[in-house]
């Protein structure tokens, strides 16, 4: 039998993830070595201050604040310590230095992906990062290898936890977006500045990198269409409710053809959505994740799981960590990123969809009809319209204007022509408000 010496792991970062994966490592480490077939030793753990306390019992001598020194004596880096730098430059060191590299951060894959791929390719490295989309939830490695032979069309996904806790809390016990958030902040969910979550930053960074592996195109950030839920109201959930409905934040990655153009290509945007009760997302509750996929032969598949969380996203780390020791092991260059189809990401607009619009408008002859009238004139098709009066309202005081509550649910039409039938409606004389206008995404309930 093969002796293998025991292959050296340097750990950036020794927070919620990183402190659960040295614990683990220290703990599970000859279970692990036995599926590796070499001993996986934790040489150092760099930090920013090596006398921080720390939830887990880590020997103290592994902490160091000398990244770089660490690095260098190392087969396999794991980098958890977020943000884009140090982290971007520690990274081209692992893997420079000729170590295979492991990751979980999002936001430096999203915006720096391409250089350090590139970087990677150039010396037969490999970059593992599972637990930079859906936390534990395995995702990463069914796009880039299990649906290698397939052509994926779409991926829809709740990847964010903190605002799917907030909308489930919104739909569940009728909580409002701010008390929502605060329960959301109580239980460690939300962050003390919450904007990454809710405004769809951290959910548009990990539509980039699902889009970029299952079109094998790479999609920037910067090309992720996003919306956050700040704006979502009790009394949207509400009507969603009472439509059948449900609202979820969804990073939505297509391949699709431009109408107007011609042009094959991807498409990517995070916005709250309405789905329908039935579909499989609607019931992914609390601060959950889940993944649907679409392919041509495989057709619908759906990944569920914790999408954060210390404990859970180490088990996406340390399955990494034994990918990439394996590959140590049996040596061969690392697998490239695969952005082949090299696809151009094509605008919103170029986005098929239908859309619920709720309106307020004075309550005369002829409105309907002219509201009904911009909807032909953009050539957007009314699937249903629902119409509430003011003048049955019990509450209304005598005198106020009549009012009618108009809810319209559009077919299919481009996202382009919906945004500008929206801005019509908006400057019509009739309409009072235009109260919500909300995207509506797979089968009528
Ligand atoms: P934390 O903020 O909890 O921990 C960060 C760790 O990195 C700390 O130990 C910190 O040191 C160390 N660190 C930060 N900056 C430096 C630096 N300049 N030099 C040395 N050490 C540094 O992060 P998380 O564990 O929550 O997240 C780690 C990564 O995993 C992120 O990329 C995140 O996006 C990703 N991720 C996290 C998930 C989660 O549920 N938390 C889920 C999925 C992915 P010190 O302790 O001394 O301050
Ligand atoms: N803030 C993220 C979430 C953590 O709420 O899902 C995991 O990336």
């Amino acid at each position: 039998m093969i002796e293998y010496r025991n292959l050296r792991i340097a750990l950036l970062g020794a927070g919620s993830v990183g402190s659960q994966v040295a614990r683990l490592l220290l703990e599970q480490g000859d279970e692990l070595a036995s599926r590796v077939g070499a001993g996986l030793e934790l040489i150092g753990i760099a930090v920013r201050d090596v006398d921080a306390p720390r939830d887990t019992d880590i020997p103290r001598h592994l902490f160091t604040t000398d990244a770089h020194a660490l690095i260098r004596s190392a087969d396999i880096v794991i980098e958890l310590m977020g943000g884009i730098e140090p982290a971007r430059e520690l990274i081209l060191l692992a893997i420079n230095s000729g170590a295979d590299v492991v990751t979980g951060n999002k936001a430096l894959l999203a915006t720096h992906g391409p250089e350090l791929f590139d970087a990677a390719e150039q010396v037969g490295a490999q970059l593992y990062y599972e637990a930079a989309a859906g936390g534990a939830i395995p995702i990463i490695r069914p796009l880039r290898d299990s649906l290698a032979g397939d052509r994926v069309r779409r991926v829809m996904g709740i990847v964010n936890g903190t605002t799917n806790f907030i909308l489930d809390r919104m739909d569940v016990e009728g909580d409002t977006f701010e008390n929502a958030l605060a329960i959301a902040t109580a239980l460690g969910y939300a962050e003390a500045d919450p904007t990454a979550d809710v405004e769809g930053y951290d959910a548009a960074q990990k539509a980039a990198i699902l889009a970029s592996l299952a079109f094998h195109t790479a999609v920037p950030v910067e090309a992720v269409h996003r919306e956050g839920i700040t704006s979502v109201t009790a009394a949207q959930v509400e009507s969603a409710q009472k439509a059948g409905y449900v609202v979820k934040l969804l990073a939505i990655c297509e391949r699709l053809t431009d109408a107007q153009s011609g042009v094959e290509g991807v498409s990517v945007r995070v916005h709250p959505a309405l789905i329908s009760r039935r579909h499989p997302l609607a019931a992914v509750h609390d601060a959950k994740n889940a993944v649907f996929v679409q392919a041509e032969a495989a057709g619908d598949l759906m990944f569920y799981g914790a999408g954060a969380g210390g404990l859970e996203t180490a088990s996406a780390v340390l399955g990494d960590l034994v990918s990439a020791a394996r590959r140590h092991v049996a040596g061969g260059p690392g697998v490239g990123e695969s952005t082949h189809a090299n696809l151009p990401v094509l605008d919103i607009g170029a986005v098929s969809t239908r859309y619920q619009i709720t309106l307020t408008v004075t309550d005369k002859p002829g409105v309907l009809a002219q509201i009904a009238g911009l909807f032909s004139e953009h050539g957007v098709s009314v699937e249903a319209l629902q119409q509430t009066v003011s003048s049955a309202d019990p509450s209304r005081s005598a005198g106020e204007p009549l009012t009618a509550t108009l809810v319209i649910v559009t077919h299919e039409a481009s996202d382009a022509a919906l945004s500008a039938t929206v801005a019509a409606v908006s400057q019509n004389d009739a309409v009072v408000a235009v109260e919500s206008v909300l995207r509506v995404e797979g089968d009528t309930p």
